[in-house]
């Protein structure tokens, strides 16, 4: 749509998690004026509901090394390992930079950051906070750098904005192989509601924008993800032209509370934190299962620990196995994991008293927008950084409590990459080309069926047929239901926000399919039952991009 007004800056950021504001506070003084947009306020997104921790090779007993080869044990094969290296050798000193922030981390009785273990880690390294609420206290350590400094000319923010599309210029970019590679981003429309002036349809100018705008949980019918996570940015990147790798990998925690198989939503995380502080997980007849499985039983890596368990509750007929932290003790269960405690009890469950049932359900995405060590994507001008992005760090599985910590080191690298491109004269300010990104919405009213064809076909087991049907139906609704673009330059009727939203959960089912029904083996969080072995030929990535006529 066109756009009603225009506001320029330098750099855009979209997206507030621990990514997002990072990039922004990272960059602010350093690259003239940063305008930093959100989808709803500042403090809202995933990061403030991550629980378990950070993980960081803090203790002296622990390595960086140690750190990389339990990243690429978890990834099967598909991490890159220089990005991985990056990732376990700058973390400590970015958790530092965090704590630097504001951010409170709990302490042992030594003074020293206290460190539990999670899945997949040999070493104890993971960092919390509010002993289960890490996430919130990051987010609220950023949010207060950022409120601190609102009345700064050269930070602004614009909260309820939605990013629609990607707006790219090809300017005077020296011809590359093909055209689409002269193409450069320069932009963003947004959708704004309710900020005065800025109001409806807008375009965003600047010489790079990032994309920190997290992962795809409403792809799905349940998540642990809250309801922004639409996977906006990774379908305007798509649009825009840029790679997309590894979305085929979806990761299900193991221990989400289970609530009925009619569940729908954000469900309720119990963070692996708990089976890293003793927890059993135990079938319906109360036997533990996991130590015949893996060496590392409970705290297998995450893959490993959900397929046992989806294969334990076929074994028993059930929908649900049980965690079991009894034997830990009240006084500490209620000290260590408050927030899960509460949350628990709203549903009944004295996790204290009784094992919890729970189930695997959605919640990361290891795959995302395809980026280098420097967040950039194969679009110029564009990066990304966060869960929407794929660095290769996490491979075919994210390492437990590796997300936040790929947060805070690719937003740093990608804000440094940024300033001192930017100082070097590169990524001048252009002009957009007007293009419609969009070739129709998707009628939000589709949206239920999109995550029940998703969650049936490509869900936590997946094969041929599943993955075909789910993309017959996404054809389907594509076909019958789109919705007919707003008229150029009036902004009376516009779609609403969640007709963009339904559009993009679409576009990332599809390019998920796909990737899915193309990956031919099981490897880490994507399961083929048709394919059930993990196959060598396979140690590449799926990349996914629109070809010439915008189609997948
Ligand atoms: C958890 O607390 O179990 C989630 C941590 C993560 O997703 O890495």
């Amino acid at each position: 749509p066109e756009p009603g007004w225009t506001v320029e800056a330098d750099v855009i950021v979209v997206g507030s998690g621990i990514a997002g504001l990072t990039a922004a506070l990272d960059m602010r003084s350093r690259v003239g004026r940063v305008l930093l947009v959100t989808k709803d306020s500042l403090s809202s997104g995933s990061t403030v509901w991550a629980q378990g921790g950070i993980a960081a090779a803090l203790d002296p007993a622990d390595t960086p090394a140690a750190h990389l080869a339990d990243t690429l044990t978890a990834g099967v094969g598909l991490c890159d390992p220089a990005a991985v290296e990056v990732l376990v050798t700058e973390g400590p000193r970015r958790v530092r930079d965090l704590m630097k922030r504001g951010a409170q981390f709990d302490r042992s009785t030594d003074g020293s950051v206290s460190l539990t273990r999670e899945g997949g880690h040999h070493a104890d390294r993971i960092a919390h906070a509010g002993g289960d609420a890490t996430g919130a206290e990051i987010s609220r350590a950023l949010v207060a750098q950022l409120e601190q400094v609102r009345d700064d000319p050269g930070i602004e923010v614009i909260e309820h904005a939605q990013v629609i599309d990607i707006l790219t210029s090809s300017g005077d970019v020296p011809p590359q192989k093909h055209d689409d590679e002269r193409r450069v981003a320069c932009g963003v429309t947004l959708h704004v509601r309710g900020e005065g002036s800025r109001d409806g349809i807008g375009a965003a100018l600047a010489r790079a924008v990032v994309l920190a705008t997290g992962g795809i949980g409403q792809l799905f019918v349940s998540s642990t993800n809250p309801s922004q996570t639409t996977g906006d940015g990774a379908a305007a990147a798509l649009r825009a032209g840029a790679d997309l790798a590894d979305v085929e990998f979806v990761q299900f925690h193991p221990t989400v509370l289970w609530l009925g198989s009619g569940a729908r939503g954000q469900l309720t995380l119990i963070s692996e934190a708990v089976r890293g502080e003793g927890a059993y997980l135990i079938d319906v007849e109360g036997n533990r299962f996991m130590p015949s499985v893996h060496e590392m039983a409970e705290l297998a890596p995450r893959d490993v620990v959900a397929r046992a368990i989806v294969r334990q509750m076929e074994a028993t007929g059930e929908d649900h196995v049980l965690l079991d932290a009894r034997h830990l003790g009240k006084e500490f269960l209620m000290s260590r994991f408050p927030t899960i405690h509460a949350r628990l009890l709203e549903h009944g469950f004295d996790m204290t008293q009784e094992p919890v049932p729970v189930a695997p359900a959605q919640h990361y995405h290891s795959g995302g927008i395809r980026t280098n060590a420097e967040g950039r994507t194969t679009l110029r001008g564009l990066y990304a950084i966060g869960e929407a992005a794929c660095t290769g760090v996490h491979g075919a599985n994210r390492l437990a409590s590796n997300s936040l910590l790929e947060g805070i080191v690719f937003a740093h690298r990608a804000a440094a990459d940024i300033a001192a491109r930017m100082s070097a004269g590169e990524l001048p300010q252009r002009t957009p080309e007007v293009r419609g990104g969009h070739s129709g919405l998707v009628m939000a009213a589709t949206r239920t069926r999109i995550q029940r064809a998703m969650t049936k076909g490509a869900g936590v087991v997946r094969t041929h047929e599943s993955l075909t049907t789910t993309l017959d139906v996404l054809r389907k609704i594509r076909t019958d239901a789109d919705v007919p673009e707003p008229v150029p330059g009036d902004q009376s009727v516009l779609p609403q926000a969640a007709e963009w939203e339904t559009t993009n959960i679409h576009s990332m089912a599809s390019a998920l399919a796909l990737a899915a029904r193309t990956r031919t083996e099981t490897r880490g969080g994507h399961v083929r039952s048709d394919f059930p072995e993990t196959d060598d030929a396979w140690l590449r990535r799926v990349v996914i991009r629109l070809d010439a006529r915008g189609c997948l």
